[in-house]
């Protein structure tokens, strides 16, 4: 069926997200060879066997109407809300956070999508406040969060900031020196920085090459950030100073990669809460897959990293380094 016999408008969904809709209220399509065919009639009871056969055969989008769409947004942010309230009575640790990281990225890109949506920025807000304090008692999931997350299919920019926080989130369990109180903002911080994104299209970051709007809109992405939780959220001053900085060592690493010798001058002005959101969201950027490039070696990108940071803060870059020898053992 062509997009113009189509009895009504079409959303994307990504497929998984219909574990949250059990009877579809109208017909599920999938986009194979040029066109559009049912996959789910409507009222159709749809099983947690069917999705996955789904996802296994490749099919990670599915187009749903208007009306199962919004129903799908509701439900996952119901869906959330419960995981939040149960998240600390008993059960699995490893699966009941599993299910909160997942439901959060969902909701993520629900927010990247609707960006002004007040719900979803405060549910995801304290979603990430419970998230804390339940890794504060279950230390051992942390790492094992961080593995399953990175196989989920989300799109590399909506499961990118979750990565990186959770890992920030490890090692500040790890060292230790962190209060819980400081521990919650820096992750809040680290999984909220890149919500500016939400200006650049999906589909082009999938592109080695952006246009000049794209271009133009990654770079202001953490301004666009400060605006659009500035007055939204209880965010302090020094929160968002590091929203503001956290690609500072970008420039610097790829200056470093082409072989340039890079100052490190200016780095002293930023604080050591600045170089962890700053690292951890360049490491796991960089160890990761790309649609238009593989993922570096876990050694090199450390390399990079020593490059800018065991100068100026030589202890943690130690324990950063013991960390992840932990981090990738299994
Ligand atoms: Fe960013």
């Amino acid at each position: 069926m062509y997009a113009h016999q189509l009895p009504f408008q079409l959303c994307e969904r990504s497929t998984r997200e219909l574990l949250v809709l059990d009877f579809p209220e109208e017909d599920i399509y999938v986009f194979r060879k040029n066109q559009f065919s049912v996959i789910f009639n409507h009222h159709q009871k749809i099983t947690k066997e069917e999705i996955r056969n789904l996802i296994i055969d490749g099919i990670s989008t599915v187009f749903v109407s208007v009306i199962d769409n919004e129903r799908i947004e509701e439900n996952l942010l119901d869906r959330l809300r419960q995981n939040a309230r149960s998240l600390s009575v008993g059960g699995n640790p490893l699966k009941s956070s599993l299910q909160h990281v997942s439901l959060m990225t969902m909701n993520m890109q629900n927010l990247y999508d609707s960006p002004l949506n007040d719900e979803i920025l405060k549910l995801l807000y304290q979603s990430s406040g419970n998230l804390v304090g339940f890794t504060s008692d279950h230390k051992n999931v942390v790492n094992k969060l961080y593995h399953r997350m990175q196989s989920e299919p989300f799109h590399y920019s909506r499961l990118q900031p979750m990565l990186s926080s959770v890992m920030l989130l490890g090692f500040m369990h790890y060292l230790k020196t962190f209060s819980a109180r400081e521990t919650e903002s820096l992750f809040i911080t680290s999984y909220l920085k890149d919500l500016g994104m939400c200006y650049v299209q999906q589909d082009s970051l999938d592109k080695d090459e952006l246009d000049q709007h794209d271009k133009k809109a990654l770079k202001v992405h953490p301004y666009n950030t400060l605006l659009l939780i500035e007055n939204r959220l209880p965010i302090n001053k020094s929160q968002l100073e590091i929203i503001t900085h956290h690609h500072f060592l970008n420039d610097k690493i790829t200056q470093i990669k082409s072989g340039d010798k890079v100052t490190l001058d200016d780095s002293i002005a930023y604080g050591l809460e600045t170089y962890l959101v700053a690292v951890f969201d360049v490491l796991t950027a960089m160890i990761s897959d790309r649609p238009y490039r593989k993922g570096m070696p876990l050694f090199e990108a450390l390399d990079l990293i020593r490059a800018v940071m065991a100068e100026r803060y030589p202890l943690e870059f130690k324990a950063l380094v013991h960390y992840l020898k932990n981090f990738f053992k299994d």
